[in-house]
């Protein structure tokens, strides 16, 4: 074998290594190959632009008719979208941000509204935890309809436990006051209809309330307000004076 002839064998055998080891390793990366080539994208078209990205939203809202009673005032129908909750509802659909988001877990009672029922009683429901569809065809109060208010609409008169809680200094910050208005408005309206025995005054008061959670105040001047509107109005309380 002459140098040329040796030259050219060495060089076709190295060639022949070089592909099967190309071969090997395609073999053995087949996500490498198929990310350089999609087996569902003709090698023609390899070249060609990439489709524009399809939008995957990670929830699919679908709108419902929504109607109900707030505060006296009757609401829509509005197109809400299915599963939202109340909360959200009443800050964006209905602009009452009265209600507040504390834990938005159902715990500490900071968003509660009163669900008026057609047999006259009364209700707390928390509305971050309750959808805003299952108040179609409802009554609530919120905070914002406690005060009389004259037709400009300023507060000319606060509710009788709104007052009570001013005069105790019953909170600071104010973040729970919604929710313990609406809690004690709930209470009277029951001791109205059922009063209790002046024995059993702060114990229905202390479960009446104690759910709410105050980060501020230690419940105290709230409970004293609650007792001092129920003490002082007629037929609440059985054997009163
Ligand atoms: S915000 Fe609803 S219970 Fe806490
Ligand atoms: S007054 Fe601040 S959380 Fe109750």
């Amino acid at each position: 074998m002459t140098l040329a002839q040796s030259a050219a064998s060495a060089a076709s055998a190295s060639a022949a290594a070089v592909a099967s080891q190309a071969a090997s390793q395609a073999a053995s990366q087949p996500d490498a190959a198929s990310a350089a080539q999609p087996a569902s994208q003709p090698a023609a078209q390899a070249g060609a632009a990439a489709p524009a990205p399809v939008e995957r939203p990670l929830v699919q809202y679908k709108p419902k008719a929504l109607s109900l009673t707030i505060n006296g005032k009757d609401v829509g129908p509005l197109q809400v979208p299915e599963g939202l909750m109340m909360i959200e509802f009443l800050h964006e659909y209905a602009g009452l941000t009265g209600s507040r988001l504390g834990c938005g877990q159902g715990v500490c009672h900071a968003c509660v509204v009163i669900l008026d029922k057609p047999d006259g009683s009364s209700e707390e429901m928390r509305t971050c935890i309750t959808g805003a569809h299952f108040f179609n065809g409802r009554k609530i109060r919120t905070i914002e309809g406690h005060a009389k208010r004259n037709e400009a609409g300023e507060v000319v008169e606060l509710s009788p436990i709104q007052q009570k809680f001013l005069d105790h200094f019953s909170f600071q910050c104010g973040y729970c006051t919604p929710g313990f208005v609406n809690a004690a408005t709930v209470l009277l309206e029951r001791l109205k209809r059922e009063p209790v025995a002046k024995a059993d005054v702060e114990s229905t008061i202390m479960s009446a309330l104690d759910g709410h959670i105050c980060r501020c105040t230690g419940y105290v001047r709230y409970y004293e307000a609650v007792k001092d509107v129920v003490m002082s109005t007629p037929g609440l309380v059985k054997d009163a004076a």
